[in-house]
């Protein structure tokens, strides 16, 4: 799918606060030169970590396998009704949807990773909704080792919201839009189903019966994330390097420690070096980070024997120098989904177009940054939480309100809800590779728990929720209202282009404690290789991306004490 990668240089030239890193590093060829910290991957994470680690005077690499994405990267892929203007389409929030039907060369290619995410600069943040949640107390406090919980986090909580706002009215003229949905679900879980209405982010802790608009972190406007704040800074500082398409292809190690990371660039590959105190972070994401360690000869031996028989690992790499753990790529996690597609006669569905907007929806956007195209589509959110009487955590369901159907149901009266189990489920899977080293899930992520108890959380919640449709004037069209809750377990459970599909927020296959270690998210066995990005964080209650800036934050802290 992907075709070109373009090599950095002209990355700085949209930026004002990108200054002289060619100059500043001289002449000297970056893949000879010797790095205090080389971090492999532009995502969220590895933005973050690679800024703390250059702010703290570490000379510091960041390697990204994709190409350009955002305007100020240098990205210039836009619809004609962007001419002229420096944003790409990535810039645009309202453009979102797009990448579903042509990701250009921004998503992962196949060769790359059997599963869909963003590969360029930014990761996934440089294609994602932008919808920003800081994880409940209880996320941290529950799930994650000493050292993790919420009192530990809050101080990097406070410095990434120092960075980067979280936005709720995302419209620069005040105005809320497409709100007809927003009406519709407020009557049915506010007045109806008993949830209280609040500002998400305001009372992060409290996920339980609570309602309210989206939080984002947009900009002024334009998509937001680590690319237009932390990546900004990092390029001012004359020990910092960004180069992207460079992929990565293992960690080079001596024993414990490794020495380099061994890449492909521009059509050969090189072997980068690290200082002799030097570190590598991996921030691949959850897929992406456990197959570099797999490929790096760590990992459960099963995988590695099957890597060996396969060829893909250097003959030097004997088993005797393995590092075994099966804790690599074990514990995969993704939000298992749900579309409800929910009609009413006071529903005006609006659905957003690459090519043809409405004039008067660009205009808005170009003449104000106002209107529809300033946020992703999604007009409110609500989550609850099931509680179990065996004393283990309750589970996390979230529901999120999109403004068009789905499927076979998009007239312009239908609306599209989203329902997520997340927090506290028992399913997960585990990161697998192929016979040619391509990482991807195993096919029990979702539903996988003998006793079937997740399901049976999820049906819960949805049957609850259809017991005060009444009134809501909104009627579910793919599950019909009375549906008893066997019957929505079913659903649920049986794949369909409604049900149990990947919503790509691949989190917790190199979690904290059994595949890297509670002091620096260093990797058990090694020295000085670290894994730090949606690979460490346990599930979420809410969509990942905050929680994974947080721990990047408090791990780019860490690492750079060593
Ligand atoms: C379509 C979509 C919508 C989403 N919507 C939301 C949302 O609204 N809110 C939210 O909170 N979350 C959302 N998410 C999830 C969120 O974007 C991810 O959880 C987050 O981006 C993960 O961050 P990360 O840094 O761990 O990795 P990633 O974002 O996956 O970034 C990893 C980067 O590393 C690079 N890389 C990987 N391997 C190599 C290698 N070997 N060599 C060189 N480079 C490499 C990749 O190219 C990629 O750019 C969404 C995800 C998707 C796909
Ligand atoms: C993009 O253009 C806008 C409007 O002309 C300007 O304010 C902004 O500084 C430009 N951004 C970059 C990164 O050049
Ligand atoms: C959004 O709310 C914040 C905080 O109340 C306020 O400062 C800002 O001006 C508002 N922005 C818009 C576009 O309404
Ligand atoms: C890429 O390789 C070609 C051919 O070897 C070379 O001419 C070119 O300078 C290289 N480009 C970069 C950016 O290293
Ligand atoms: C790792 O496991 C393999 C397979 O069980 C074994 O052959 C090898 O000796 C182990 N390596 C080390 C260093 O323990
Ligand atoms: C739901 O209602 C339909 C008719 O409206 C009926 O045929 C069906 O049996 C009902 N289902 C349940 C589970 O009550």
């Amino acid at each position: 799918m992907r075709l070109i990668h373009i090599p950095l240089v002209a990355l700085l030239s949209c930026s004002s606060l990108a200054a002289p890193l060619t100059i500043a590093l001289g002449e000297q060829d970056w893949t000879s030169q010797e790095w205090d910290a080389i971090v492999v991957g532009a995502g969220p994470a590895g933005i973050i970590v690679a800024d703390k680690l250059s702010e703290a005077g570490k000379k510091t690499l960041l390697l990204e396998g994709g190409g350009k994405s955002y305007g100020i990267t240098g990205g210039s892929q836009q619809p004609d009704w962007l001419a002229g203007t420096n944003m790409s389409r990535v810039d645009i929030p309202g453009l979102y949807k797009s990448v579903f039907d042509d990701p250009g060369d921004l998503t992962c290619a196949s060769e790359e990773t059997a599963a869909f995410g963003g590969c360029t600069i930014g990761g996934s943040s440089a294609i994602n909704a932008g919808l920003f949640f800081q994880p409940p107390s209880s996320d941290w406090d529950t799930f994650h080792p000493d050292g993790w919980k919420d009192a530990d986090l809050e101080a990097a909580t406070k410095r990434l919201l120092s960075r980067q706002k979280s936005v709720t009215n995302y419209s620069a003229d005040g105005n809320f839009y497409l709100q007809t949905g927003y009406e519709a679900a407020k009557k049915w879980l506010v007045d109806s189903a008993g949830y209280s209405n609040v500002v998400i982010n305001d009372e992060p802790h409290d996920k339980t019966k609570v309602f309210g608009r989206p939080a984002y972190d947009y900009n002024n406007g334009q998509r937001g994330g680590p690319v237009t704040t932390y990546l900004q800074t990092s390029l001012s500082r004359s020990n910092f390097l960004l180069q992207s398409g460079v992929r990565v292809q293992r960690v080079e190690r001596s024993g414990s420690k490794a020495t380099g990371v061994v890449a492909k660039f521009n059509g050969t590959t090189v072997t980068i070096p690290l200082s002799s105190t030097g570190r590598v972070v991996l921030s691949g994401g959850a897929i992406q980070s456990p197959q570099l360690l797999m490929m790096s000869g760590i990992g459960d031996p099963a995988t590695l024997s099957q890597l060996e028989s396969n060829k893909l690992l250097p003959d030097s790499m004997n088993p005797s120098t393995w590092i075994n753990n099966t804790a690599v790529g074990d514990g995969l996690f993704d939000n298992p989904n749900t579309f409800i597609e929910l009609t009413g006669p006071s529903i005006a569905s609006y659905t957003y177009s690459y090519k043809s907007p409405i004039t008067s929806d660009t205009l808005m956007y170009l003449g104000s940054k106002s209107g529809p195209y300033t946020f992703a589509s999604q007009t409110s959110v609500f989550w609850t939480m099931m509680p179990h009487t065996d004393g283990t955590p309750p589970t996390g369901v979230q529901g999120t309100i999109d403004s068009a159907g789905y499927g076979e149901y998009v007239d312009d009266r239908t609306i599209t809800l989203n329902v997520y189990g997340t927090s506290g489920l028992l399913s997960s899977g585990r990161v697998q590779v192929d016979a040619k080293g391509v990482a991807g899930p195993s096919d029990d992520i979702y539903y996988s728990d003998a006793a079937g108890r997740d399901a049976s959380d999820i049906a819960q919640f949805i049957h609850d929720l259809f017991q005060a449709l009444p009134g809501s004037g909104l009627t579910p069209l793919n599950i019909p209202a009375n549906a008893s809750k066997e019957e929505i377990v079913n659903y649920i459970t049986t794949p369909s282009q409604y049900a149990k599909g990947q919503v790509n927020h691949w989190s917790s296959s190199c979690r904290i404690g059994s595949c890297v270690d509670a002091e620096a998210l260093k990797v058990q066995g090694t020295d000085n290789v670290h894994v730090v990005d949606a690979s460490v964080v346990a599930p979420l209650t809410v969509n990942p991306q905050f929680g994974i800036m947080v721990a990047a934050e408090k791990g780019g802290e860490l690492i750079a004490a060593l």
